[in-house]
C-alpha cells in the first residue's frame, strides 16, 4: 500500500512537473532535433532539453499562451555551420521564422518548410543558402512577408507567388535571380513593397505589373529593359521607385508621376522624353545618364538639387542646371 502511494506520488510529481513545463512535447522535440541538425552551435546552448522551451530561458523562442512555438529567431552566428535544418517544418503553430546573418548556413530551402501553414513572415536573410526559390513557398497560405535578400539564390522567380492571398512584401534583393518578372506578379493583390534589386533579372517588365498599387517599387541593378511606365499613374500611392542601373528605354514625359511619390531614381538607363511636371514635387530624384531633353519643371524643391542628379542626359536645361 505504501509502496502504491509512493509511486501514485512519483506519478503526480511527474505530471505537475510536466504541466509547469509548458512547452508541447512535440514542439520541444522539433527544436531540440533543429539544434541537432545545426551541428549544437553554441548559440544555441541555452536549448537544455529537461528545461522549459516556452519560459524565455532558450535562445530565440517565443511561445503562445497555448505553449506552441509560434516564433523563432536564430540570428548573427559566423560559426554556426550546417545546410538548412528540416526540422523546422515540425513546429505547425510557427508564425515569424528568422534566421539572419548567418553565412554557413547552406544548402536548399527544404520542401518541409511547406508543412508550416501558419507562418506568416518568412526572413532568410544574409545566410549561405543556395539553389532556386523553390515554387512549393507558395504552400505557405498564411504568409505576408517574405524576405529571402541577401543569399545566393539562382533560377528564376517563382511564378506562383500570386497563390498567396495576403502576401504584402516580396523582398528578394542582392540574389543571383535570372530571368524575367512573371507576369502573375501584376495579380499579387496587396502588394506594398517589391524589392528585386541587385539581381541578373532580364527582359521587358510584363504590362500587367500595372495593377500593383505598391510603396516602394525597387529594381535597380538588374537588365531589365523596355518600358517601365506601367509602374506611374497619378492615382497611385507608391512613394519611393527606384529602376537605377537598368537598360530601360520609355519615354519619361508621357507618364505621370503618382500623386504619393517622393523618391524617383531612374539613373543609368535610356529613358527619353522631359521630365514630367510632377518631378518638382519630388523630395528627391536622380535622373543622370539617360536621354532626357527639355526644361526641368520649376517649382518644389527641385532647383535646390545637385546638378549631379541630371548629369549625362541628351539636353536637359533649366535650373539647377544651365538655362535652355
Ligand atoms: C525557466 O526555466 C529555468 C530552467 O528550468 C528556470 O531556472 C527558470 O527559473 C525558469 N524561468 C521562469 C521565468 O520560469
Ligand atoms: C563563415 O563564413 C564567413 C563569411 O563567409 C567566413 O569568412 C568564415 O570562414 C566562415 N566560418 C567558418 C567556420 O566556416
Ligand atoms: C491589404 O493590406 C492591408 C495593410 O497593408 C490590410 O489591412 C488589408 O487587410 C490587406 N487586404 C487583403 C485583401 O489582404
Ligand atoms: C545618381 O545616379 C548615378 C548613376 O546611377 C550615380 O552615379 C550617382 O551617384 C547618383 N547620385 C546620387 C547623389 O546618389
Amino acid at each position: 500500500m505504501a509502496i502504491k502511494l509512493f509511486l501514485l506520488l512519483i506519478l503526480l510529481s511527474h505530471v505537475a512537473s510536466s504541466l509547469a513545463e509548458g512547452c508541447h512535447p512535440q514542439d520541444k522535440k522539433a527544436l531540440l532535433q533543429i539544434k541537432k541538425e545545426l551541428n549544437n552551435p553554441t548559440l544555441l546552448s541555452s536549448w537544455k532539453p529537461h528545461t522549459d522551451c516556452c519560459n524565455s530561458s532558450w535562445y530565440g523562442v517565443n511561445c503562445l499562451p497555448s505553449k506552441r512555438v509560434y516564433f523563432l529567431v536564430i540570428e548573427i552566428d559566423n560559426d554556426l555551420r550546417s545546410s538548412f535544418p528540416p526540422s523546422i517544418g515540425n513546429l505547425p503553430y510557427l508564425d515569424s521564422l528568422l534566421l539572419y546573418q548567418l553565412p554557413n548556413l547552406t544548402g536548399a530551402i527544404p520542401q518541409s518548410i511547406t508543412k508550416l501553414t501558419k507562418l506568416r513572415s518568412l526572413t532568410i536573410r544574409a545566410t549561405g543558402i543556395s539553389g532556386p526559390i523553390p515554387n512549393f513557398i507558395a504552400k505557405l497560405k498564411s504568409l505576408t512577408y517574405l524576405d529571402l535578400s541577401e543569399n545566393h539564390l539562382s533560377g528564376t522567380l517563382p511564378h506562383n507567388l500570386y497563390k498567396l492571398p495576403n502576401l504584402e512584401a516580396i523582398i528578394l534583393q542582392n540574389n543571383i535571380l535570372t530571368g524575367p518578372i512573371p507576369p502573375s506578379y501584376g495579380y499579387i493583390k496587396n502588394i506594398s513593397s517589391l524589392f528585386l534589386s541587385h539581381n541578373k533579372l532580364s527582359g521587358k517588365l510584363p504590362m500587367s505589373l500595372a495593377r500593383l498599387n505598391s510603396l516602394v517599387v525597387d529594381l535597380s541593378y538588374n537588365r531589365f529593359e523596355g518600358d517601365a511606365s506601367m509602374f506611374f499613374g497619378f492615382a497611385k500611392q507608391t512613394e519611393t521607385i527606384d529602376l537605377s542601373w537598368n537598360m530601360l528605354l520609355f519615354d519619361m514625359g508621357r507618364v505621370e508621376l503618382p500623386k504619393t511619390l517622393k523618391l524617383l531614381d531612374v539613373s543609368h538607363n535610356r529613358v527619353y522624353g522631359k521630365l514630367p511636371d510632377g518631378a518638382k514635387n519630388l523630395q528627391w530624384l536622380n535622373v543622370s545618364y539617360n536621354r532626357l531633353c527639355g526644361e526641368i519643371p520649376k517649382g518644389g524643391n527641385i532647383q535646390t538639387f545637385s546638378t549631379n542628379l541630371f548629369s549625362h542626359n541628351k539636353c536637359l536645361c533649366g535650373s539647377p542646371l544651365p538655362s535652355c
